[in-house]
This record gives C-alpha cells, sequence and structure tokens, in this order.
C-alpha cells in the first residue's frame, strides 16, 4: 500500500508494510522525499522526520506527547509528532522546522529578542508560534502564554519567547506555513 503526503513542500510516497521497517527507513533526505520507502504504518512521524529523513530539527524530549520538543504543523495545526503514526498521514500536509522559510519573521525576531538558549525547544516554540500567528496575527501577550503553554522550555523562562513571538506579530507582511505548501 502506498501512503502519499507533503513534507515541506515536497511529495512523498511511502510503501507501507506491517512489519518493522525501521532499518529501511534510512535512505532519504529533505530533498529526496519522493523515494519510495518501506516503513511500518505505527512507525512514529518524529522517527520518520529525524531518521528516514535526516530532518533533525524536530526534536524528542519526553516521546509521551508533554513537552511539544517534537512539535510539527500538520494542515497548519500544531501537532506533537512523537504521538503520530505514519500511517495517519495520507493526504495530509507536514511542515517540520525546516519547512519554515527563512524570511519568517519569527526567525529574525527569535534572534533579536534573545529568546534562545540552548535551542532544543525552539522548533517547537516558533512552530506553535507561527501555527498562532496564523489564526491570530495580533495576539495578546496572554494569548501567546495560552499558545504556546504546551511547549515547555528549561533555559529560558519564556519571558523573551514571548517578546519574540510578539515582535514577529508586529512584522509586516509575514509570511505562512500555508505559503509554503
Ligand atoms: S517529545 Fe513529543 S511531546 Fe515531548
Ligand atoms: S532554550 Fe533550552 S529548553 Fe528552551
Amino acid at each position: 500500500m502506498t501512503l502519499a503526503f507533503v513534507l515541506n513542500g515536497h511529495a512523498v510516497e511511502l510503501d507501507i508494510s506491517v512489519g518493522d521497517a525501521r532499518a529501511d527507513v534510512g535512505v532519504g533526505s529533505a530533498d529526496d522525499t519522493r523515494s519510495r520507502m518501506p516503513v511500518a504504518p505505527t512507525m512514529r512521524l518524529l522517527d520518520l522526520l529525524r531518521e528516514g529523513y535526516g530532518l533533525t530539527g524536530t526534536k524528542e524530549g519526553c516521546g509521551e506527547g508533554e513537552c511539544g520538543a517534537c512539535a510539527v504543523l500538520i494542515d497548519g495545526v500544531l501537532v506533537n509528532s512523537c504521538l503520530v503514526m505514519v500511517g495517519q498521514l495520507h493526504g495530509f500536509t507536514v511542515t517540520s522546522i525546516e519547512g519554515l522559510p527563512e524570511s519568517d519573521p519569527l526567525v529574525a525576531s527569535f534572534a533579536r529578542c534573545g529568546a534562545t538558549q540552548c535551542g532544543i525547544c525552539i522548533p517547537g516554540m516558533v512552530l506553535a508560534a507561527r501555527a498562532l500567528l496564523d489564526r491570530c496575527p495580533e495576539p495578546s501577550l496572554d494569548t501567546v502564554r495560552d499558545a504556546l503553554a504546551g511547549n515547555l522550555c528549561r533555559c529560558t523562562g519564556y519571558t523573551r519567547i514571548y517578546a519574540a513571538v510578539l515582535d514577529a506579530a508586529q512584522t509586516a507582511g509575514a509570511p505562512t506555513s500555508r505559503n509554503t505548501k
């Protein structure tokens, strides 16, 4: 059975097999997402991204859906990729942090505001912020806090992260994840 979806603007086709075929997955790359790779439908999206395509911007923290380090956008909605099975992806559009354009104002704002320390949480934070700004271009501080509540950071104390999101919101002409599909 073939499973087809879009990853960071590239069409992906995967051969779904019933066995645990994780060992066969390490043949793809971010630029070669049309490769047909045998994968088990129960493989985690997190593992497909990191091990299959080398998209290591997506991090594993808790592995249990609690920290947001593995967050990606699926059809523009923030989802923890450690909780998504590859077999669920047919017909969807997945955006990992590598799919966010460099020109996205969040990139400059996180740097300008000094919002990053160790960086483990930042890909998920940025995608959570992108999902927020796509649906709410001018959020309040409370709205930003609520939107990022599922993304944990052990380093920054959050203040500069919230400031970066508000800073990005003030930047005109922000491209969205939808523009990258
Ligand atoms: S690694 Fe997925 S939510 Fe923590
Ligand atoms: S910057 Fe280290 S966990 Fe957030």
